[in-house]
């Protein structure tokens, strides 16, 4: 099958084309167009972001068509986020993959943005299949995952408040850095000569800030033994910041490292429980702040002692792109699954396929 994927949920416009069937499907053209405007405004804007959307989506699939080599003709279905998302984005999408299809005679179908997030590790390393431990660090959303099989999903954790993403971006604000800001924190934390402070262990005086939600005595069961919390740890940046102005990159640095420290190892950790109590052999990142290689470091570290394997998409999978909307949506179809024309945008929607945990 040759599914024709679109993502217009938030600030990137893509379209890519997909072929062959379930695990084997391989990429034939992947386009991603990120609109580079919100910089300015130090954050998305919704309506800006589905203006931007209306100009390039027909550019962006006829970009991803020319690639693939193939015509719209040769499309045999059409896979779209649908949720969740910012709704006047997502409704572009919506709106262009339902002409096509209907223009096409071709069954669409209507995919969620964080099960879209699963599969893209599995388009570039084939090992990256189910079963595994799932964690989905974007600047929407930060999910920790159980993934028995393609389509039974344990949504085991999330946060009680901002997203990964979002709390490196707003800490990377507090620090004077540009948007998007984890690229950035990532950068500057690397200037720090500090050794990372793991399980609680000192740092040498250096500064160090508590980990959120993580504390020993809690246990599978307990709301807070996978659930994770940033904006505590953003306010204690804002007071390192206020105590002590950093005037430099140097000084800023230390600050940078010790809340991307804490970050990592509360993620780390989450990730471990998780990976230990459904006994599951391979760990699987997905979502913009999975680019970061401090985290993903630190998995690894983690993880090699048990011998479990972990993956981490490739910067252009693991940010918002069609490939894997188009892959999910293949799973979908593969099922029999098919959208009607009704077919509408929520800004909100559980990933669907979830079994009690
Ligand atoms: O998945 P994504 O492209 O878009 C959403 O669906 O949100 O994730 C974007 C987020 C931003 O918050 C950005 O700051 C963060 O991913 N990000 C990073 C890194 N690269 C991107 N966070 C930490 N370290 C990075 N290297
Ligand atoms: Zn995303």
């Amino acid at each position: 099958m040759r599914v024709l994927g679109i993502e217009t949920s938030c600030d990137e416009t893509s379209a890519a084309v997909l072929e062959g069937a379930g695990d084997d499907a391989r990429i034939r053209s992947l386009v991603i167009l990120s609109q580079d405007v919100h910089r300015i405004f130090g954050g998305v804007v919704p309506e800006i972001a589905s203006r931007a959307h209306l100009t390039a989506i027909v550019p962006v699939v006829e970009q991803a068509l020319a690639d693939s080599g193939m015509g719209s003709n040769d499309v045999d279905a059409v896979a779209v986020t649908n949720a969740p998302g910012l709704v006047g984005a997502l409704l572009v999408g919506v709106a262009f993959g339902k002409a096509f299809a209907f223009a096409r005679r071709v069954p669409v179908i209507g995919v969620h943005h964080m099960e879209g997030h699963l599969f893209a590790t599995a388009l570039e390393n084939a090992a990256a299949v189910p079963p595994f431990t799932a964690l989905l660090v974007s600047g929407g959303h930060t999910l920790l995952i159980d993934v028995e099989a393609w389509g039974r999903y344990r949504l085991l954790g999330r946060t009680r408040d901002d997203a990964a993403g979002e709390a490196f971006d707003k800490v990377a604000k507090l620090l004077g850095l540009p948007y998007p800001g984890g690229p950035h924190v990532e950068r500057i934390a690397a200037l720090a000569t500090t050794s990372r402070a793991n399980d609680g262990g000192g740092t040498g005086g250096a500064l160090r800030f508590a980990r959120p939600m993580l504390r020993r005595d809690q246990r599978p069961g307990d709301a807070e033994y996978y659930d994770v919390s940033f904006s505590g740890l953003k306010t204690a940046v804002l007071n390192a910041v206020k105590s002590s102005p950093p005037a430099s990159e140097a000084e800023r640095a230390p600050i940078a490292r010790a809340f991307q420290d804490a970050v990592v190892d509360t993620l780390v950790q989450k990730t471990a429980r998780a990976a230990t109590a459904y006994g599951r052999r391979r760990v699987v990142l997905g979502g913009g702040v999975a680019c970061n290689g401090a985290l993903v470091a630190a998995m690894r570290e983690r993880f090699a002692r048990d011998g479990v394997d972990v993956f981490a998409p490739t910067p252009r999978l693991a940010t918002d792109n069609a490939a894997m909307i188009a892959r999910a949506g293949l799973f979908h179809l593969e099922r029999g699954e098919r959208s009607g024309l009704d077919l509408n945008a929520f800004a909100a929607s559980p990933i669907p396929g979830l079994v009690a945990a």
